[in-house]
């Protein structure tokens, strides 16, 4: 995500109840934070935060947490949030440490429009290869859920492939969502390619325990 930087970001990080400044010492016990046992589902490269703020609000008996890379872009998703939510936080890490920050106690991962990395040589670096499904394989706690969306046809490809060899099972396809499924929530990226009419691709993967 391309975006100019936020000169007082630090200010705007650590002034917020919503950013965890060290993820890592929660590893194992995020519901200790939430104060519950409700079910954990995480967002990875949330952007400036659209969706999981929604779904949120939206989803009070889900807790959620918002992972992202960079200060600025977290800086711009904190002051959107409402003062009184106590169902998410937002974490800054790069999702290679994911296996250091969650252990066993994930029940979904949505990855929407992640970057592309469209050249062969940088495949690795998708959220979809196999060297993050592996993460991934520490940090559920029973059933493995994925739900991804993307703009791009070739990552799309590439990740229902990546996901099936991994042993996931395709439950709900589609190569154009917004015709298939009504009152989403969306992210940023998203409501951008629908309103230039482009189509949303998703899936939906799952592997049972
Ligand atoms: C193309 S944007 C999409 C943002 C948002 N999900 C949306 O749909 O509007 C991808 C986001 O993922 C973040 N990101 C990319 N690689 C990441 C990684 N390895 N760990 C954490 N965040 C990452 C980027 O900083 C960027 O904000």
């Amino acid at each position: 995500m391309r975006l100019r930087n936020v000169k007082n970001k630090e200010e705007i990080l650590s002034n917020s109840k919503y950013f965890i400044t060290n993820p890592f010492t929660y590893k194992g016990n995020w519901n200790s934070l939430f104060k519950n046992n409700n079910p954990i589902y995480i967002e990875i490269g949330m952007g400036k935060g659209k969706f999981i703020i929604e779904n949120a609000i939206k989803y009070p008996n889900i807790n959620f947490i918002g992972i992202e890379k960079y200060d600025s872009v977290i800086a711009r998703a904190l002051p959107k949030i409402p003062p009184n939510l106590n169902n998410l936080f937002i974490i800054r890490i790069d999702a290679l440490d994911i296996d250091n920050v969650f252990s066993k106690e994930i029940d979904r991962i949505y990855l929407n429009f992640s970057d592309p990395w469209p050249k062969v040589r940088h495949s690795m670096r998708r959220l979809s290869s196999k060297i993050f499904l592996s993460k991934y394989d520490f940090i559920f706690k029973n059933k493995k859920t994925i739900y991804m969306r993307t703009d791009n046809k070739d990552l799309y490809i590439y990740s229902l492939i990546s996901f099936s060899e991994h042993g996931y099972k395709l439950k709900e396809i589609s190569f154009d969502l917004h015709n298939d499924k009504k009152d989403l929530i969306t992210t940023e990226y998203e409501d951008k390619f629908t309103s230039l009419n482009l189509p949303i691709y998703a899936v939906i993967v799952e592997i049972d325990t």
